[in-house]
C-alpha cells in the first residue's frame, strides 16, 4: 500500500450535494474495477456492481429507495448523476460481507479519483419489491439477489466535509 492510498483512505468523506456533470466514462471504470478486486470469501466474487446513469432508471430507483423512507419527498440520492448497485447473490459463502467489501472499495477508489460518493442504504428493501426484482432482470442478472447498498457518485460541489474526529478507544494493541 502506497502513501498516497493511505492518504486517500484517511481523506473519503461521504458526498450528499452533487454536480449535475457527469463523471468520465474512464473513472466509472476504475472505480467499478476497484470494486471487483476486493476480497471475498473463498474467492467468489459474489458481488454483482449494476452502475446506472440513466436518468429514468435513477429517478425510478430514488423513488423506490424514498419509498422505504415513507418519505415521498426525501432524495435519497442528493442528485448524483451515477448510482452504483451493489448486489450479491444471496446462494454466496458470504455474500453480504463481500458486497460490504466490495463497496469499500468502490468509495475509497473514488475518492483516490477526486470522485465524490456516498454509501445509500436501503438497497436491500429496494430490490426486494417486485419492480426492484423486475430492474433485476432487466440488467440481464438472473441469480437470486439481495441489494447490499447503492453507491452513489459524482463531483461534490461544494466543500468536502471534514472528518468526525476518531473515538478514543477503538483501537487496542496487545504486545
Ligand atoms: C452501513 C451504512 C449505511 C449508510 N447509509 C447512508 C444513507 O442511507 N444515506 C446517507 O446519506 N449516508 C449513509 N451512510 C454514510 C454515513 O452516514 C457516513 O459514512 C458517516 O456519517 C461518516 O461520514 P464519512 O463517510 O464522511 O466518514 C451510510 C454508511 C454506512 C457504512
Amino acid at each position: 500500500m502506497s502513501k498516497d492510498t493511505l492518504k486517500d483512505l484517511k481523506a473519503r468523506r461521504s458526498i450528499r450535494s452533487y454536480k449535475a456533470d457527469q463523471i468520465t466514462n474512464e473513472e466509472l471504470d476504475a472505480i467499478l474495477e476497484a470494486g471487483t478486486y476486493a476480497a471475498s470469501g473463498m474467492g467468489e466474487q459474489s458481488a454483482v456492481l449494476a452502475a446506472v446513469q440513466d436518468k429514468a432508471v435513477i429517478a425510478q430507483l430514488e423513488k423506490l429507495n424514498a419509498d422505504v423512507l415513507k418519505d415521498p419527498s426525501a432524495k435519497p440520492f442528493y442528485g448524483a448523476p451515477t448510482v452504483i448497485n451493489v448486489l450479491v447473490d444471496k446462494k454466496g459463502v458470504t455474500p453480504k460481507e463481500d458486497g460490504v467489501l466490495a463497496i469499500g472499495n468502490l468509495l475509497n477508489a473514488a475518492a483516490a479519483l477526486g470522485v465524490g460518493s456516498c454509501w445509500i442504504n436501503r438497497a436491500k428493501e429496494v430490490f426486494d419489491t417486485d419492480e426492484g426484482k423486475a430492474l433485476i432482470r432487466k440488467w440481464g442478472l438472473k441469480g437470486d439477489y439481495e441489494g447490499i447498498a447503492h453507491v452513489i457518485l459524482g463531483y461534490a460541489a461544494g466543500d468536502v466535509p471534514t472528518a468526525a474526529p476518531r473515538k478514543a478507544g477503538n483501537v487496542v494493541k496487545v504486545k
